[in-house]
């Protein structure tokens, strides 16, 4: 039998945890071959209801789940880590300005980053959905100088999810025959979802959709704003769709995107497209055998580039203000 892969996750207890957990224990992560050991982190206070959760855990008697861990020490959790997942964060509440919301997360990402970068595996991949996803990222990143920069990603795919399934509602092409879709800069209101380059069925997605009202005033703002809608609908945030987001992102990453497609991550920025370097912005991203590649040399147009260049822009703010607070 193959030795498990540890997967650490943190905020195991919240709801996307719950919602993550066990996917992660029955296969969907990694596939069905590779066994995985569960390495929880939460806060002191929420431990026992992580217990809860490994206890139904345990209770799936998933053939694949070597084991579990839980512990609210960052460097016990990330001890051998080959996939870090970093869900849990402190969110925005009433009155909160975005100093202080960078700075609460600052005080979360920059000790899990440093225990990633003492104790966790070599190959170690981390992904970051807890937001501000982007900038924690950035922190954890700079926490970690021994870690290979490329290795800290932050998470756009449900954002690329929902503009797939947007598309397929608006064409009637199902979303199997959709490819190429990309989402660009942060996962917040100013993130760019580009169809541009997108086919349906074979055809220029634009093209098909020839409607650049819809794109501009239906398209771009739902899907920006979908999280606020399923708050508003769910009275809760997404957490299934979240959940299922990131097991196709580091599905994707590990397993490799099809011939002829790519999809977005959020990954560190080598310059392309004019984004600064060092931003963890998200881009169109072919990945192979465990790693991925910035798909280079698309066309930008005028009505593409302002709206790349706003969010990029969103990104280069609260990397300054992250910078100012001394987080990285
Ligand atoms: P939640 O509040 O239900 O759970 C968060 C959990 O994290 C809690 O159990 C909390 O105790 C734990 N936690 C807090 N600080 C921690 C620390 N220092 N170490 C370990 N655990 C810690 O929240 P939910 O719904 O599970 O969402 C988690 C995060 O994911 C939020 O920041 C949310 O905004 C973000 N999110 C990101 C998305 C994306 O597309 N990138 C989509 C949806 C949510």
């Amino acid at each position: 039998p193959r030795t498990p892969v540890n997967v650490t996750v943190t905020g195991a207890a919240g709801q996307i945890g719950y919602a993550l957990l066990f996917r992660i224990a029955s296969g969907h992560l990694l596939g069905p071959d590779t066994p995985v050991r569960l390495r929880l982190l939460e806060i002191t206070p929420a431990l026992g209801a992580a217990e809860g959760t490994a206890m139904e855990l345990d209770d799936c008697a998933f053939p694949l789940l070597a084991g579990i861990d839980i512990s609210d020490s960052p460097d016990v959790a990330f001890d051998g880590a080959n996939v870090a997942l970093l869900v849990g964060a402190r969110p925005r509440t009433k009155g909160m300005e975005r100093g202080d919301l960078l700075e609460a997360n600052g005080g979360i990402f920059k000790p899990q980053g440093k225990a990633i970068n003492d104790h966790a595996a070599d190959d170690v991949k981390v992904l970051v959905v807890g937001n501000p996803a982007n900038t924690n990222a950035l922190i954890a990143r700079s926490a970690a100088p021994d870690v290979p920069a490329e290795r800290f990603t932050a998470m756009t795919r449900l954002d690329h999810n929902r503009a797939l399934s947007q598309l397929s509602k608006k064409t009637g092409v199902p979303v199997a025959e959709i490819r190429r879709l990309t989402i660009w800069g942060n996962h917040s209101a100013t993130q760019y979802p580009d169809i541009f380059h997108a086919e349906v069925a074979g055809k220029n997605a634009a093209e098909a959709v020839a409607d650049e009202t819809w794109l501009a005033e239906d398209f771009i703002p739902t899907v920006a704003k979908r999280g606020a809608a399923i708050i508003e609908a769910r009275g809760a945030s997404s957490a299934a769709s979240a959940a299922n987001a990131a097991i196709d992102h580091v599905h994707t990453w590990v397993n490799g995107t099809p011939e002829g497609d790519w999809t977005s991550m959020a990954v560190p920025s080598d310059g392309s497209y004019g984004v600064p370097e060092g931003l963890i912005s998200s881009f169109p991203v072919t990945t192979a055998g465990g790693e991925y590649r910035i798909v280079q040399d698309l066309a930008v147009n005028a009505f593409s580039r302002p709206r790349i260049d706003a969010s990029v822009a969103e990104l280069a703010d609260e990397r300054e203000a992250v910078r100012a607070l001394g987080l990285i």
